[in-house]
């Protein structure tokens, strides 16, 4: 028995993409990103996305087959996966119709995966001889546009979020920031490149809940208020150093809030293993941070490669490898939701 090929379609936000993955191994994986589209209005526009997917969608679809050298669906896949949630529905939609459409002409079954499931493989993909198993137990630190969030994936289908925002995600926090120093969107890309010239001391910029040490929750408006406070204060940034210091000096102050959130949730759950996911995993300062924190806390870490840690299909395919591997195929094929999270309902 070779491992379920899957094709997964992900449609949930900006980024049209499509793959194909041999259990967790990708063996095509594009992504069509409307970044650019949404650049111009600081933000994605709902609307806009949804018709760049209706556009983009079957290009990407046929590109991911011809790069996976798949000429007869019906034969060499063994199901199709989509990304059914939480998402702008509008965009989400469009994914799920074209899965719809591709497994009613090949009665191939359709898989709807949580978006967020996805997220917390793509450390796992990509390697051929990793047996599903290993998977979990683990801890993932889910940090995105939409998301921040702990989870204790105690097992394939059985997250517990141990903590999660109050107010805005980690990588919004990234994009709004961003803007105030008149940076553009998005905002986490631009922001890490310049903190790797500034000086992380000097703003002192709030990092918010720590003293409670039993509390897993984030909270980044009070940061993003203090860069509002500190532009106001000092207007723009005058010297690409001054902004290389600002931008260093706010990322600081995000990884080490998240490490220090992550480092007690693996005390307190007594995870081997742990994980960075989401748009905000790609962060250079993050990464760095968490390869210190394992060496100091004597834990095993994985993030996944650059190319899997914004939104993609390959992490759809993987997730639904995962469930089909372990017999795990829900009998109703697919929902749709703008909101849900990933310990809630049938996951
Ligand atoms: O996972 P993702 O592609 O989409 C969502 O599901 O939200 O995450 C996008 C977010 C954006 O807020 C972006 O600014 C942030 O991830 N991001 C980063 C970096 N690359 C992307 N944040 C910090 N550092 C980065 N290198
Ligand atoms: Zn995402």
């Amino acid at each position: 028995m070779h491992p379920p090929r899957i094709l997964a379609i992900e449609s949930s936000c900006d980024e049209t993409a499509c793959a194909v993955v041999e259990g967790l191994f990708v063996r095509a994986s594009v992504v069509a990103s409307q970044v650019e589209i949404h650049a111009q209005f600081g933000g994605v526009v709902p609307e806009l996305a949804s018709r760049h997917h209706l556009t983009a969608v079957v290009p990407v679809v046929r590109e991911a087959l011809a790069q996976a050298g798949v000429n007869f669906l019906k034969d060499e896949i063994d199901a199709i996966a989509v990304t059914e949630g939480p998402g702008l529905v509008g965009a989400v939609l469009v994914g799920v119709q074209v899965a719809r459409g591709l497994a009613l002409t090949t009665g191939l079954p359709l898989i709807g995966v949580h978006h967020m499931e996805g997220h917390v493989v793509s450390p796992f993909l990509g390697d051929t001889e990793r047996e599903p198993g290993e998977f979990a137990p683990h801890l993932a630190l889910s940090v995105s546009g939409g998301h921040s969030e702990l989870v204790h994936v105690r097992a394939l289908g059985d997250y517990a979020i141990l903590g999660r925002t109050r107010d805005d995600a980690a990588g919004e926090a990234f994009d709004k920031a961003a803007k105030l120093l008149g940076l553009g969107y998005p905002g986490g890309p631009v922001i890490d490149t310049l903190a790797g010239e500034g000086d992380p001391t000097a703003v002192a910029f709030p990092r918010a809940m720590l003293t409670e040490r039993d509390n897993l929750e984030f909270s980044f408006s009070g940061l993003k208020t203090a860069v509002a406070v500190y532009v106001d204060q000092h207007g723009q940034p005058s010297s690409r150093q001054q902004l290389a210091d600002v931008c260093a000096s706010f990322q600081a102050a995000v990884v080490d809030v998240l490490i220090a959130k992550l480092r007690h949730a693996r005390r307190k759950t007594g995870a081997s293993l742990v994980t960075i996911v989401g748009g905000v995993s790609a962060n250079r300062g993050l990464r760095t941070k968490l390869a210190e924190a394992a060496a100091a806390d004597g834990f095993s870490f994985r993030m996944p490669p650059l190319r899997y840690c914004g939104d993609n299909a390959a992490m759809i395919g993987g997730a639904a490898a995962l469930r089909v591997a372990a017999g795990r195929v829900p009998a109703q094929a697919v929902e749709v939701y703008a909101s849900r999270g990933l310990d809630e309902g049938r996951a």
